[in-house]
């Protein structure tokens, strides 16, 4: 793929929820490349989850479309699929499965039919080995810092090998100094494996991370 290519691309995109009569995006027109590091900034409730939610086909848009890798979205049929080969999600609550070790949580998305592949094991102990996590493998997840946590996320995020990271206020829920060290880890992987990253955030340090910045105000795009 040519690295100009974008990886997502969205036209026009609008999302109405009738629940809220919220118009949470209106005419959101934006590409985001292979290998970039994109921030998107913006106000509580301006529309930036949504934004999120739609690239992963987790919602539907009201209008407009949305393309991954210039295939349309509404037109892959499995979704889950879509994602689990594609996305890896990295959110402020991390949703991690209590009751769960550090390592069954990031072999989730490799779980099927209740087997683990192999190479799969190996795999995401060597990821938890790079997100300085290694001497957690075994530790349920209800002891780990709520630093650790995210980088557990993190490893599960990239298990799989996606394409591209979308990470919602992956910061939001952390100290200063472990909310540094996550967007580090972040620049790092983007760096290193060439995974496109989406950063939603509210956390002014993402400008000193990400190539370029995306503003969203009241649902639309903001040009500065
Ligand atoms: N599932 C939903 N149902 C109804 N309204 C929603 C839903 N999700 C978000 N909204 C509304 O859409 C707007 C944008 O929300 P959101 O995308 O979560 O913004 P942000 O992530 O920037 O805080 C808000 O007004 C919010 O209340
Ligand atoms: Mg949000």
């Amino acid at each position: 793929m040519n690295s100009l290519e974008p990886v997502f691309r969205t036209e026009n995109l609008s999302k109405y929820y009738p629940l809220t009569q919220s118009h949470a995006l209106e005419g959101v027109s934006l590409a985001v490349k292979k290998g970039e590091f994109v921030g998107v900034k913006g106000p509580s409730g301006c529309g930036k989850s949504t934004l999120l939610y739609l690239l992963a086909g987790l919602i539907a848009p009201t209008a407009g479309q949305i393309y991954f890798q210039e295939k349309p979205v509404s037109r892959i049929k499995d979704k889950v699929r879509y994602r689990r080969e594609n996305i890896g999600f990295v959110f402020q609550d991390f949703y991690l499965y209590p009751g769960f070790s550090v390592l069954q949580n990031v072999l989730f998305p490799c779980l099927y039919r209740g087997i683990v592949p192999v190479a799969a094991r190996i795999k995401a102990e060597a990821l938890l080995d790079e997100l300085r996590m290694g001497h957690r493998t075994g530790a349920p997840v209800e002891v780990l810092s709520a630093g650790e946590r995210q980088r557990a996320c993190i490893a599960r995020a990239l298990l799989n090998d996606p394409e591209c990271i979308l990470a919602d206020e992956p910061t939001g829920n952390l100290d200063s100094h472990n909310g540094q060290a996550i967007l580090e880890m972040l620049k790092k992987i983007n760096e290193q494996r060439k995974t496109t990253i989406v950063l939603v955030t509210h956390d002014e340090r993402v400008s000193a991370y990400a190539h370029r910045l995306i503003h969203i105000i009241d649902g639309k795009l903001e040009h500065k």
